[in-house]
């Protein structure tokens, strides 16, 4: 057996679907839709690369290219991960508080909630597609006004959202429990990210809850004539943004917790986590203006106030690629790693869990790069709806979080279904596959929105392709875009091979077992200050800096009448 493989047999305990069955149910139940969202999501997204790269237009005409657009972004930057999310939090909170979630019938209620409002959304985007189905929702994953989808699809973003809303409850719920028979100790450290990912999420969704059901739900239904497009866009802004961090969480709560021990060695400190997570939950609501810096109505002032607490927000994210990095040297040196950079050469490499969530967290520090142009209210206009854009952010949420979410999926998936990881090897070259696939395509996608490239477009005609201009030229990089597309999608099969074979696979068939123990990380939780763990002190502080940041720019908004569609005039 090779080294990685010995690593996942060692050390196993109870398993934790004997142990805790109700978090495990709920767990796989969730894995289950998340990795069907990716399946298709996948698919999607290899037909529309190949559409606007010219490559093969035969599938889908330019007029479906928008369905398959607002699908693709649909199911993964809101289905596949907070499925996912909802599902590795179930197994967090029952793990690190060593309690089973508290009722059957109520964690399958959300679940289901969140099931029956998914389904729903892709109703009204696929219906649209079939053609006699008279649903249509072309608004792409930011849905603000004025593109209108049918009722359908904001009544089923309710009631998903509703459900993610009950889910929090449950985990909430879990630690008020386990509180009453643990007095005055500290919070587990993964129930902590729980926690503050948590109370974020509620201040959050409350700007796209009032979105969708006070103005978007009541215009597709023809209660009202108008809404404000500036105001909705606005209110999914302030949603918008917190958003990219609940994709980002479940990857932090995997780099912090779980990659250490996949390294061979501990978290290197647990003071520097909880502060990650309290700076996330504080920070992570006032910078939505960020994303409209080209929009009018909004004074210069306020796009400021958000470009600075945007770069504040850098902060935590070094600070976490500081800890992660530092854990795992430390590691790579329990197992005998030597030297300045050679300790990375003792690193489990071989280990699909370990490898890919290294791979994604190299590829977040590049994405952490072109995030800070995005951010740069000057420079932004350089690269705004351009193809740069999706080239970011196929970085960030769709490889720091999806590839970590994939990886650590090789790890938990046996621990929450007893069953032994299937097709090893398939599994082994999977993050591989995905981490060049995406370094084509986004590296490709960057490019092209510095030549001007736009984003969202079907219509790809600029150049043809011609031997005589291959290097910089437009078509080279769109064939660096298809040709990265086909890794990435075979990189999503694989996994999707994976993991439908080990769900198939019988209990105690296959070789590989997994070591479920979490070691104490090396700076303890007594090195963590008292205060960290007051939640209700930094929801307050939250809410603070989300009023001084909203107050004046919204009631500037609604001054002129909530539903008046006219921008309101701006002082220079
Ligand atoms: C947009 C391809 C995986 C999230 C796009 C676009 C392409 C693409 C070509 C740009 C379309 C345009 O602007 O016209 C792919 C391929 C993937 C993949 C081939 C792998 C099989 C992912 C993953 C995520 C993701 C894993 C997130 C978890 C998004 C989002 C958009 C997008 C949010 C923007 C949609 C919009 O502009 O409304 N994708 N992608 N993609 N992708 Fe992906
Ligand atoms: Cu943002």
């Amino acid at each position: 057996e090779s080294r990685a493989q010995s690593e996942l047999t060692a050390g196993n305990r109870v398993a934790f679907v004997d142990q805790y069955p109700t978090a495990a149910r709920v767990t796989r139940l969730c894995f289950g839709v998340s990795f069907t969202a990716l399946l298709i999501g996948a698919v999607l997204g290899i037909v529309q690369a190949l559409h606007r790269t010219n490559v093969f237009r035969g599938v889908i005409s330019s007029v479906d290219y928008y369905t398959v657009l607002t699908g693709h972004g649909v199911l993964l930057a809101l289905f596949f991960t907070i499925f996912f999310l909802s599902g590795v939090f179930s197994w967090g909170v029952a793990r690190s508080l060593d309690r089973d979630l508290l009722s059957r019938r109520f964690s399958l209620f959300w679940f289901g909630l969140q099931l029956v409002g998914a389904t729903a959304v892709a109703l009204a985007i696929f219906g649209g597609f079939v053609g006699e189905i008279p649903f249509e929702a072309d608004v792409l994953y930011t849905f603000y006004a004025p593109l209108q989808a049918h009722p359908l699809f904001y009544a089923g973003l309710a009631a998903w959202l509703v459900g993610t809303w009950l889910a929090g409850a449950d985990w909430i719920r879990l630690y008020v429990h386990w509180r009453r028979d643990n007095g005055g100790e500290r919070i587990p450290l993964q129930t902590f990210m729980v926690l503050t990912t948590t109370l974020m999420w509620y201040i959050a969704t409350i700007g796209v809850a009032v979105e969708v059901l006070v103005f978007l739900l009541p215009l597709s239904l023809g209660l009202i004539d108008s809404v404000d497009p500036l105001l909705t866009r606005t209110l999914f802004w302030y949603f918008g943004h917190p958003v990219v961090y609940f994709w980002l969480m479940p990857a932090y709560f995997a780099w912090y917790t779980i990659l250490p021990k996949l390294a061979g060695g501990r978290l290197f400190s647990d003071p520097l986590a909880r502060v990650v997570f309290v700076l996330f939950l504080i920070l992570s609501t006032p910078v939505g203006f960020h994303h409209q810096y080209a929009d009018p109505g909004i004074a210069e002032g306020f796009k400021f106030v958000a470009m600075t607490n945007t770069m504040f927000l850098l902060l935590p994210s070094f600070l976490t690629a500081f800890t992660a990095v530092a854990s795992i040297e430390y590691g790579a040196r329990q197992r005998g790693g030597k030297g300045y950079l050679r300790w990375m050469t003792a690193l489990p490499w071989s280990n699909p869990a370990f490898a890919g969530c290294a791979l994604a967290g190299l590829m977040f520090a590049a994405g952490g790069f072109s995030g800070i142009v995005n951010a740069g209210m000057n420079i932004n206009s350089l690269i705004h709806n351009t193809l740069w854009v999706p080239g970011h952010f196929h970085l960030t949420v769709g490889t720091a979080s999806a590839l970590t979410m994939m990886a650590i999926s090789y790890w938990l998936y046996p621990q929450v279904t007893g069953k032994r990881l299937q097709f090893y090897g398939l599994a082994q070259i999977q993050p591989y596959v995905w981490f060049i696939g995406m370094a084509l395509m986004s590296n490709a996608m960057h490019r092209a929105g510095l030549a001007g490239v736009p984003r969202r477009t079907a219509e790809p005609q600029y150049q043809q392709f011609s031997f005589e201009a291959v290097f910089g030229s437009v078509p080279e990089m769109r064939l660096q875009i298809a040709a990265g597309a086909l890794l990435l999608t075979i990189g999503a099969l694989l996994f999707v091979t994976v993991m439908v074979g080990t769900w198939l696979a019988e209990r105690g068939r296959g070789r590989l077992r997994v070591d479920s123990h979490l070691p104490e990380p090396i700076s303890g939780v007594s090195d963590s200050p008292r205060v960290l763990d007051n939640m209700k002190l930094w929801v307050v502080v939250a809410v603070v800096l989300v009023a001084i940041a909203y107050g004046f720019p919204i009631y500037s908004m609604l001054a002129d009448g909530a539903f008046n569609p006219a921008a309101p005039p701006v002082p220079v």
